[in-house]
């Protein structure tokens, strides 16, 4: 891509949803009592791709919408089948992509999910007026027109547009609900850190009704909560394997052009020689004597090098 930021800033205010997430998301706790069983996950799911999908394709789903529950559970689906045995074995062995296996159940749930994401950029071409982007979709089709017409060697065309949608979609949806269920969890687990939280919330929110993204430098310890629990969690332990271009050196390694490169992430977010508290969740792993959020270069969730 020539440009990855063209002019997303253009889009009118586009994370207006505190008021209408808090809306349904009450509305949807409303049948439960506090000896009901919850399970949250469909909810953080739901609330997390609403959030992707206002900013990339100006919609928001209703929580009881089965169409949009469905794909979303095919993306669960993929996920699973994607980290099992099968999958890994189609990895390492291509061959085996037309047997009738596991993996086989992947392909096909793309290809539902693609044509979810066909229709929604259909639409957009159909009703979008150019130069007044609602959303990031209709940001690239601008930049498209751009390009075209100063006649460059553009990489922006249809299908990487569609690329991009569907990576944007599928790539945060799962990883961020999934890291919001640990969360849950371990606030369960230990709730004299969940206490902690709390107290510096309410003290950095004050008599406001909401925190705003500045107020995170403000709040050492519930940052090192959440970054123990995306350590402690690893929800891509292996990160996305890439592959290299050309034959490269490192620290004495030859890796040849070709050859399949797995991060291990977890390995580092575990690594006895890197943290006071490797086995154990403790949001001290993140903090230094002065209670002050500290960087650790071993914790990498988002993965390692440069992707840009
Ligand atoms: C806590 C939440 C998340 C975690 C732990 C996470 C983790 C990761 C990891 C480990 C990779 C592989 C990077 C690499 O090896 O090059 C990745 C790639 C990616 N993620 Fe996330 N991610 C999260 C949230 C998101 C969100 C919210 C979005 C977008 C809406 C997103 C979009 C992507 C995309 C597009 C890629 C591919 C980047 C590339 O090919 O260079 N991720 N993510």
């Amino acid at each position: 891509m020539s440009s990855v930021r063209f002019g997303l800033a253009n889009i009118p205010n586009p994370v207006d949803f505190k008021g209408r997430q808090n809306q349904t998301h009450t509305h949807h706790l409303g049948g439960q009592n506090r000896y009901s069983l919850y399970d949250p996950h469909y909810l953080l799911e739901n609330a997390v791709s609403n959030i992707i999908c206002f900013i990339v394709f100006g919609k928001r789903y209703d929580y009881d919408d089965s169409t949009f529950r469905d794909i979303l559970n095919l993306v669960r689906e993929n996920m699973k089948i994607a980290t099992q045995f099968w999958a890994q074995i189609f990895n390492a062995f291509g061959f085996v992509r037309h047997l009738p296996l596991p993996h086989q159940k992947i392909f096909k749930n793309v290809k539902i999910i693609l044509g979810f994401l066909r229709k929604v950029l259909e639409e957009h071409k159909r009703t979008r007026v150019p130069e007044q982007p609602r959303d990031y979709i209709d940001c690239y089709l601008d930049e498209m027109d751009k390009e075209q017409k100063d006649d460059n060697k553009s990489t922006f065309d249809d299908e990487n547009l569609f690329t991009c949608v569907g990576d944007l979609f599928v790539a945060g949806t799962e990883t961020t609900s999934a890291s919001l269920e640990w969360c849950l969890f371990y606030m369960m687990l230990y709730p004299d850190i969940q206490e902690k939280c709390r107290e510096e919330i309410d003290k950095i929110r004050g008599t406001r009704d909401h925190l705003d993204y500045e107020d995170r430098v403000n709040m050492p310890y519930t940052q090192a909560v959440l970054q123990e629990v995306q350590r402690f969690a690893s929800v891509v332990p292996l990160g996305v394997a890439h592959s290299s271009t050309k034959d490269v050196q490192l620290n004495g390694y030859t890796i040849p052009k070709g050859m399949t490169i797995i991060t291990d992430l977890s390995s580092l977010h575990y690594d006895e020689g890197q943290w006071k508290y490797p086995h154990e969740f403790h949001p001290e792993n993140f903090l230094n004597e002065d209670g002050e959020l500290k960087k650790v270069d071993s914790f990498l969730p988002f993965s390692a090098g440069n992707t840009g």
